[in-house]
């Protein structure tokens, strides 16, 4: 498979950012791992904090990937543009979240891009990502 973890808001500061929630892994670190595990697949990866750029690595891998693994961070509880745009492609895309977000703040219960996604895993650490590879391998 040729997959892409898309990454949004503020998970560039994965391993500094709130460890308590997010953990003290690096997502450099994280990759490295995941890549050894699943040297059949190509993962790619990318993140921005600019939720117009998240849009565009949407569409320019919408067309062309097995599968997309979308952490969209705080973008998910807000951006209409980003349930438009998931929407918009044929690749199937998974919403994955490092933490429960059921388990926080009322506002993060609800997820705006939920239904243009196959599906969501949150809440099992960065292996949430490696879930959501297990999950794209049996479409
Ligand atoms: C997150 C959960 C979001 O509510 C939050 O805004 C994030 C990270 C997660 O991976 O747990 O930035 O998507």
């Amino acid at each position: 498979m040729k997959v892409i973890i898309i990454n949004g808001p503020n998970l560039n500061l994965l391993g500094v950012r709130e460890p308590g929630i997010y953990g003290s892994v690096s997502m450099d670190t994280f990759l490295s791992q995941l890549r050894e595990s699943y040297p059949n697949d190509v993962i790619d990866y990318y993140q921005s904090n600019v939720e117009g750029e998240l849009i565009n690595k949407l569409q320019e891998t919408g067309f062309s990937y097995d599968g997309i693994i979308l952490n969209a961070g705080a973008y998910t509880h807000t951006s209409i543009a980003l349930l438009d745009c998931i929407r918009s492609l044929q690749a199937p895309v998974i919403e994955v979240h490092i933490s429960n977000v059921n388990d926080r703040e009322d506002f993060r219960r609800h997820s705006m891009i939920a239904p243009a996604c196959k599906g969501t895993i949150q809440g099992f650490g960065l292996n949430s990502y490696r879930l959501a590879i297990e999950a794209l391998s049996l479409l």
